[in-house]
């Protein structure tokens, strides 16, 4: 099976909501019926935020059954992957701009019984993930600059969606297509329609006025109806 055929998995970035009621939030995407959590490592100089390390994530490794995802926003991440598989995260995701040996840093995720991602800033080339896409599990288009949450989805990352869902297809492979940055119910079916189908929302689910379990459901719904356009 191709991920084409598969359906939209929704994944809520804690980072838009109150660290200070983490477990909280833990457990609304739990209920609201998240598909994984992701989980924003930021060191401060890859980016220029820093937001939470490993501790956190083994703290939320040990209330949730959820399927977690570390999204390394730091540099040297290869350091960085026996610290993030023992906390517990499920799926480690790298950043092709600051991992040279990118090959072997995917294998080493996988050596430790890891899913492996690979993400691309708005600025990098598509090819940067080209010679590793049988090896990943997933591939994150970043769809804003990473840093931050709350920031506005830049449209001209549509066709770089395209360009990796057509070579995924054309090997038939099942590699996830990941987008994280700006997606909300206005943007959530153009990337959907381009190939995506996880998706990563932060402030359009913690920051909802009508709930987590609310946005969760219609930013679901409104992807799976762009899987038919
Ligand atoms: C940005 C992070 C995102 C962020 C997305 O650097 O990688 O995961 O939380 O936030 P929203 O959905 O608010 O754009
Ligand atoms: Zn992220």
């Amino acid at each position: 099976m191709t991920a084409a055929a598969a359906r939209v998995e929704i994944a809520p970035s804690v980072l838009a909501s109150d660290f200070l009621h983490l477990g909280d939030a833990v457990r609304a995407a739990e209920t609201g019926g998240a598909d994984r959590l992701h989980l924003d490592v930021m060191d401060g100089r890859f980016v220029p935020n820093i937001s939470f390390g490993s501790p956190i994530v083994e703290a939320i490794r040990r209330h949730t059954g959820m399927f977690l995802e570390a999204h390394l926003m730091v540099v040297a991440p290869e350091d960085q992957v026996t610290t993030f598989a023992e906390a517990g995260a499920d799926l480690i995701t790298v950043h092709a701009e600051v991992s040279p040996h990118l090959y072997r840093t995917l294998q080493h995720i996988h050596d430790h019984g890891k899913r492996a991602g690979v993400a691309i800033n708005p600025a990098t080339h598509w090819h940067a993930v080209e010679e590793v896409l049988d090896l990943a599990d997933l591939v994150l288009v970043m769809t804003v600059s990473p840093g931050f949450g709350g920031q506005e989805f830049i449209g001209q990352m549509l066709p770089k969606i395209e360009r990796v869902r057509a070579e995924i297809d054309r090997r038939g492979l099942d590699t996830d297509i990941e987008v994280d940055g700006g997606i909300n119910q206005e943007t959530v079916r153009r990337v959907v329609g381009a190939g995506a189908r996880v998706l990563v929302a932060g402030t359009s689910v913690y920051g909802a006025s009508g709930g987590v379990d609310e946005a969760i459901r219609r930013l679901r719904e409104t992807g799976s109806a762009g899987l038919a356009t």
